[in-house]
């Protein structure tokens, strides 16, 4: 996350976008792949970024969900949101509301279905909450014993791991 905050933060800082950040103490490891990893991420903060184009608060918090055995990472914005009808078809391969005439910024609506699959890949999920006029807040949950499989298909011996 702090890498991927590195590169958009000045983006950010143009646009006046106050970045807020909560991390959990002793957050473990996990095992990811974090080139897929830091994608979701930056999709995730510069699409904050282009719901707010004059200004507001992006506030990402990461916890670990002890019972549930996951990191828990949201990204919360105070921009425009999403209305119910577009909500349902946020993760559709090319759907985008981004225009370059309308908006000054053109999308290719691949962002959140790429991330969909990275993170269903990681074992994971990402849901979404939003209002309309009020902000969106997004929600990545990745496991911390890894399901990744290995190459093969097969389960490696390291995703048996079992916690007691
Ligand atoms: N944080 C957000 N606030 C408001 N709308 C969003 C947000 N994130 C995504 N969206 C909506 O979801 C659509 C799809 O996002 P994405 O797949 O990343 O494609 P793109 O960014 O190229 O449009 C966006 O065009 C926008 O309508
Ligand atoms: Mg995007």
């Amino acid at each position: 996350m702090e890498s991927t905050l590195a590169l958009v933060i000045h983006h950010a800082n143009v646009n006046d976008v106050e970045i807020v950040r909560h991390y959990g103490v002793n957050l473990p490891d996990i095992e990811i792949d974090p080139t897929q990893i830091e994608q979701v991420f930056i999709n995730l903060l510069v699409n904050a970024c282009h719901a707010m184009p004059m200004g507001g608060r992006m506030t990402i918090v990461m916890r670990m969900d002890l019972e549930r055995d996951l990191i828990v990472t949201t990204i919360e914005d105070t921009g425009h949101g999403i209305s119910e009808d577009n909500l349902s078809r946020i993760f559709d391969p090319f759907f985008t509301t981004k225009n370059q005439e309308l908006n000054g910024v053109a999308g290719t609506g691949l962002g959140l279905s790429v991330s969909y699959g990275i993170i269903e890949n990681h074992g994971g999920q990402i849901t979404v909450q939003s209002a309309v006029g009020q902000g969106t807040v997004f929600t990545v949950e990745l496991p911390i014993v890894s399901l990744m499989s290995t190459a093969d298909g097969q389960p490696s011996s390291e995703d048996n791991i079992s916690t007691v």
